[in-house]
């Protein structure tokens, strides 16, 4: 503990350069091997905790907030400016690997054998920033049949337990999302008045390919799209058809979260609504960048090691693949684009409700 709170600090002190500086052993270097890119193999991966450390503190902290029953309408911004902050961080992440991989393949191979059975699966703190996000054993595709918890130390396994056992970001999320007020506000009921424009939106376009000028065959074609379209964005306001789908695991966010969260994104313009409007940008931008991030590494382990099986045991390339593919945290969000209709078919809100959602003052008075 320092003597008083301006006593002088020492940069490497401070940062505790000692340690981290000596933490970088190669194993080729013990075993009296030539493999110079290990040091960079190690330097990256070390680099990758260290932000994963600083993303999870990030997260614990914006959680807290929506941990609350009443979330501080003041702590949403800071929730947006710590989302961004993490959005940044996964940038970087994303562009690091490119580094990694001026490391050629016959390169890695001077000492890969010699790192059996170590890999990204023995990763706790992804694991943990992967279960915080909502990502726990349920959903998640396996390897092997194996519990991703089955590399981890008991303690590590119990805090993992203990992380899906509690509320995830993504649930929290949807616990806010559901107290959206304002979906009913006197006769203004926004899933019926959306429902409506929807189908006025249709019909326009529909008429549209009636009266277009163009071969009958065309004609029913786009018809036939349009009618699919139309059934689909129907059974999104049919909340037992919302219920069976995420019954089936194809969904994640309840329908009522779903309906706010559609409310937030057509009417963003108004002056409350665009701080939930940026939080849930955040949440989607994450999900690209964490989509991103598994896409560039799984296209960086074909080039690196081809479609040879992960010292993890895994079948390497084609597993990281279909995490990519499979492993959305905030899909339904992302998804809301499907239901979106142009701003000039929206549902108008009465004049009360949109004094309630602006910022009115009256000037001297
Ligand atoms: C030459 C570089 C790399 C190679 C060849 C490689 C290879 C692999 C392979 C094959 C897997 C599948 C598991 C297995 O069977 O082992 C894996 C998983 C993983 N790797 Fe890498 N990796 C590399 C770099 C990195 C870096 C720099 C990170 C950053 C932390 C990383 C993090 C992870 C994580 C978190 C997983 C688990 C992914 C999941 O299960 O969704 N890897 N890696």
């Amino acid at each position: 503990m320092p003597d008083s709170k301006y006593a002088s600090v020492h940069y490497s002190k401070y940062l505790e350069l000692d340690k981290i500086l000596d933490a970088q052993h190669p194993r080729s270097e013990a075993l009296g091997v030539e493999a110079h890119d290990e040091m960079l193999f190690i330097i990256t991966h070390q680099a990758y905790e260290l932000w994963f450390k600083q993303i999870l503190y990030e997260l614990d902290s914006v959680l807290e907030m929506f941990r609350r029953d009443v979330v501080d309408e003041r702590s949403i911004g800071t929730a947006v400016a710590r989302i961004g902050r993490i959005n940044e961080i996964l940038k970087v992440l994303v562009a690091q690997l490119r580094i990694l991989e001026t490391m050629s393949p016959l390169d890695f191979l001077d000492f890969r054998n010699y790192l059996l059975p170590a890999s990204g699966f023995q990763s706790f703190q992804f694991r943990k920033l992967e279960a915080t996000l909502g990502l726990g054993t349920k959903g998640r595709i396996t390897y092997g049949q194996k519990d991703y918890k089955e590399p981890f130390a008991e303690r590590q396994r119990k805090e993992l337990e203990a992380i899906e056992e509690g509320e995830s970001l993504c649930s929290l999320i949807e616990r806010w999302l559901e107290r959206t007020p304002f979906l009913q506000f006197g006769d203004f009921d926004f899933a019926q008045a959306y429902r409506q424009a929807v189908k006025n939106m249709y019909e326009s376009e529909r008429q549209a390919v009636l009266d277009a000028d163009i071969p009958e065959e065309h004609k029913q074609l786009r018809l036939r799209m349009l009618q699919a379209n139309q059934e689909y964005l129907e059974s999104v306001f049919d909340p037992a058809f919302h219920q069976k789908l995420l019954d089936e695991g194809k969904l994640k966010l309840s329908h009522k979260a779903t309906m706010a969260a559609l409310f937030i994104n057509i009417y963003r313009d108004e002056p409350i609504l665009q701080t939930p409007y940026r939080l849930l940008l955040g949440f989607v931008e994450m999900d690209e960048l964490l989509t991103t991030w598994r896409y560039r590494h799984a296209q960086m382990i074909l080039r690196m090691i081809g479609k040879k099986m992960g010292t993890g045991g895994s079948v390497g390339y084609d597993y990281l693949k279909e995490t990519a593919d499979k492993h959305h945290l905030f899909f339904d969000l992302t998804n809301i684009s499907t239901l979106l209709i142009p701003r000039s078919e929206k549902p108008e809100l009465p004049e009360d409700l949109k004094r309630k959602l602006g910022f009115y003052f009256s000037v001297g008075k």
